[in-house]
């Protein structure tokens, strides 16, 4: 018999390649979303790309009773990957109740539904926004957390806090929390993806956006910072290596190869780009020119963050291999595709 997972937030960005990873190992798929920033019509693309339609229940975690139910109905499920939140840094700078509102009920909500029904196993979507500035780099997994510049920042940091009293306090709950550097790309199919709602925050969709007309111009956010070209530098990773992460991760804790009830482990591969570099191989890699200028620094913003991978690669026996053209690529052939089919 096959095993269910539920994935929140599944028809969001990184839910969405996660879903498709986990059918193609074999799962049972069972998507939670409130729809509030993605699409139902995910479903029928991750058919169309796997085959499978996985169970769809549009619900809103943040009310109890409803999160419950639905985890009634499916407990037999035997794990959750928790990807939804909300997740615009500038959006929880302005609305910072909204943010904490929204992120903690829903974890909650779904803690308290899952070990009500024996579901012990959890993976949680986190971010390396928890190192704050780090004076260490590459980052390990040992590295201090800060307070992140952002709420929605800390909300990761927050829930990972969680996390650690709770599976302290149980001796069957498991979690590994797993901190994303910075996902881009998008399905090889072109039929999955990143969809920005509004203007994105962030480099690649902003870059493609560019490119495909809708924006006019890529403001590039400072040039001097101390990096080789001034430009901060991070480490981009593509979200099928991310995806296919998780897959390990469940597997991990369904085979009680954990050694710790909380494990924490880095998702990025190790290389960091600068902006420029990213503006300078996305030109190579479409053979065009980014309409681009230079301006001031953006609030909140670090000089470089880039992980070490180590941990992930002996614990987990898991290592990124898309490289930044290929991320670049994928990215490029979704905006095109979505482009196209005016979503
Ligand atoms: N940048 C620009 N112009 C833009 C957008 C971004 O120059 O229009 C620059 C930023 O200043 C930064 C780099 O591109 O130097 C990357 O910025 P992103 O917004 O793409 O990514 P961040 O590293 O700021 O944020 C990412 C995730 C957050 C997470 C954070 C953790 O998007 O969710 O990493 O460090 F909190």
């Amino acid at each position: 018999m096959r095993s269910k997972i539920i994935v929140t937030g599944g028809c969001g960005y990184i839910g969405s390649h996660t879903a498709i990873e986990l059918i193609e190992n074999d799962f049972d798929v069972v998507i939670l979303d409130d729809l509030s920033n993605s699409t139902e019509k995910t479903i029928s693309r991750i058919h169309k790309i796997t085959g499978v339609t996985p169970t769809f229940v549009k619900v809103d975690l943040k009310d109890s009773l409803a999160t419950s139910k639905v985890f009634e109905t499916h407990k037999d499920a035997v794990g959750v990957i928790h990807f939804a939140a909300h997740k615009a840094v500038g959006e929880s700078v302005q609305k910072p109740l909204m943010y904490y509102k929204n992120n903690f009920y829903s974890l909650l909500n779904t803690l308290e539904a899952q070990s009500e029904h024996g579901i012990n196993n959890f993976i949680f979507s986190s971010s390396a926004t928890v190192y704050g500035t780090p004076n260490m780099l590459p980052i390990t997994e040992n590295n201090e957390t800060q307070r992140p510049f952002s709420p929605y920042g800390n909300t990761k940091k927050i829930a990972e806090e969680i996390l650690d009293d709770f599976t302290k306090s149980s001796d069957s709950f498991s979690a590994i929390s797993l901190r994303y550097f910075n996902p881009i790309g998008a399905h090889p199919s072109g039929e999955i993806g990143e969809l920005p709602n509004g203007i994105p925050n962030n480099l690649m969709p902003y870059i493609t956006q560019t490119a495909a007309g809708v924006r006019d111009k890529l403001m590039v956010y400072g040039n001097d910072y101390p990096t080789k070209d001034g430009t901060p530098i991070r480490d981009y990773i593509h979200v099928v290596d991310l995806a296919k992460a998780h897959v390990i991760a469940v597997k991990r804790l369904l085979k009680k190869e954990q050694e710790e009830s909380l494990e924490f482990f880095n998702l990025g591969t190790g290389v960091g780009y600068s902006v420029l570099d990213v503006i300078n191989s996305f030109e190579d890699v479409t053979n065009s020119k980014l309409n681009y200028e230079i301006t001031g620094r953006r609030d909140g913003d670090v000089p470089q963050l880039y992980a070490s991978t180590d941990l992930a690669k002996e614990k987990l026996g898991w290592s990124a291999d898309r490289e930044l053209n290929d991320m670049i690529s994928s990215s490029w052939n979704w905006e095109q595709n979505l482009r196209s089919k005016q979503n």
